[in-house]
């Protein structure tokens, strides 16, 4: 990206917005992301540092009244945290989610947020996320109970729905902010598509244009110019990133300016955070559960590389958290080729 262009998109990530009333201090944000967006996740994305909101990974909102912060291993926060913390909860009803939204208010996080975009069959068979897309007036039902239950900032996070039509989406969107949502992010896909089709760009205006809350697009986002793309083709107010924060953590100081992160990173960083997350995985969980959450993540880190496929082989060959940092000393160098954009074939899983 030329340097006007990276200034630009610095300029417009690092401006503020007021969400609900509270501000925030950018418009680069962190999607939920189960299995990969945990507690030792967002302790090393602060270590890199800029990114304006994170968000928990998706909590069962059957569960979360019950769950012990301190074991549970995704209703669980740093207080450190809570000023730019979103919780995600995930359910079917009202009465199933109104004690969970009032925990989340109770325990003091920045926000909460609906998940109305996980399509996957366990979750969507219990008609939770994206199932609600395909009964409107339960969408509603519980945007509206939960509007009564909090007062803190009120997320939700939805797709275009299950048709490629873009007309439905915008009429809930509407009906979320007249019911008092404060911001929606929204992914322009639909619900059966796992994320092989190209997101629809034109989708996330027509949801920006229907309303006057901010809306954040998501989908896709790899380098920034996707970013900057994103912004200008469809007038969103921010970015939310999922797949690349885990590739590159520190894309969120680099894409709003912040001058340690400006030109040719040093290859070390890569191994470095390697490093860095094992070591919290390590001290947030269990060694099996460490294990298995730092194989989701490699995932999306080994294909960051030309020769990805090699690397990602060793780690999931791995038996403990001990091994993985022995692929990490031995088998990462700094002469690994990086990939422009991720590896698709890897990325797309
Ligand atoms: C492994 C994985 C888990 C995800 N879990 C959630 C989730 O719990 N809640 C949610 O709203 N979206 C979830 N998503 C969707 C992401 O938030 C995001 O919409 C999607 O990855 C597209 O953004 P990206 O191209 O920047 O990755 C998940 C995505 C992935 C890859």
């Amino acid at each position: 990206m030329n340097a006007v262009d990276s200034t630009r998109l610095a300029d417009l990530l690092s401006q503020p917005i007021s969400i609900g009333g509270k501000t925030v201090a950018n418009r680069l944000w962190l999607a939920p992301m189960a299995g990969l967006g945990h507690i030792a996740y967002r302790e090393v994305l602060e270590h890199y540092g800029s990114c304006g909101m994170t968000f928990t990974e998706m909590c069962s909102a059957k569960a979360l009244p019950m769950e012990n912060r301190k074991v549970s291993p995704v209703f669980r926060w740093n207080d450190e945290e809570l000023p730019k913390l979103v919780c995600q909860i995930v359910g079917a009803t009202p009465e199933e989610m109104i004690p969970a939204a009032r925990r989340v208010e109770d325990e003091g996080f920045f926000g909460l947020d609906i998940n109305m975009g996980c399509s996957v069959s366990g979750i969507v068979k219990r008609n939770s996320g994206a199932a609600l897309l395909r009964e409107p007036e339960m969408a509603l039902a519980v945007v509206e109970a939960l509007r009564k239950e909090v007062s803190i900032p009120l997320f939700v996070k939805f797709r275009t729905g299950w048709t490629p039509d873009v007309e439905p989406a915008v009429a809930l969107a509407k009906q979320f902010e007249s019911a008092g949502v404060d911001c929606l992010v929204f992914h322009p896909r639909v619900a059966p598509d796992k994320r092989t089709r190209p997101p629809v760009l034109d989708n996330i205006r027509a949801i920006k244009e229907a309303v006057s809350i901010p809306v954040f697009g998501n989908g896709d986002v790899v380098v920034p110019e996707d970013c900057l793309s994103m912004l200008d083709s469809t007038g969103c107010d921010g970015v939310s990133i999922g797949r690349m924060a885990m590739a590159r953590p520190w894309l969120f100081a680099e894409w709003t300016g912040d001058p340690a992160y400006s030109g040719d990173l040093d290859a070390g960083i890569f191994q470095e955070y390697a490093l860095r997350l094992a070591d919290a995985l390590d001290r947030y969980y269990d060694p099996i559960r460490a294990l298995k959450r730092y194989k989701l993540f490699t995932v999306y880190f080994a294909a960051n590389f030309t020769f990805g496929h090699n690397l990602q082989s060793k780690f999931l060959a791995s038996k403990s958290m001990d091994d993985i940092r022995r692929v990490v000393q031995e088998h990462m160098r700094p002469e690994m080729q990086l990939t422009k954009r991720p590896n698709m074939n890897m990325y797309n899983t």
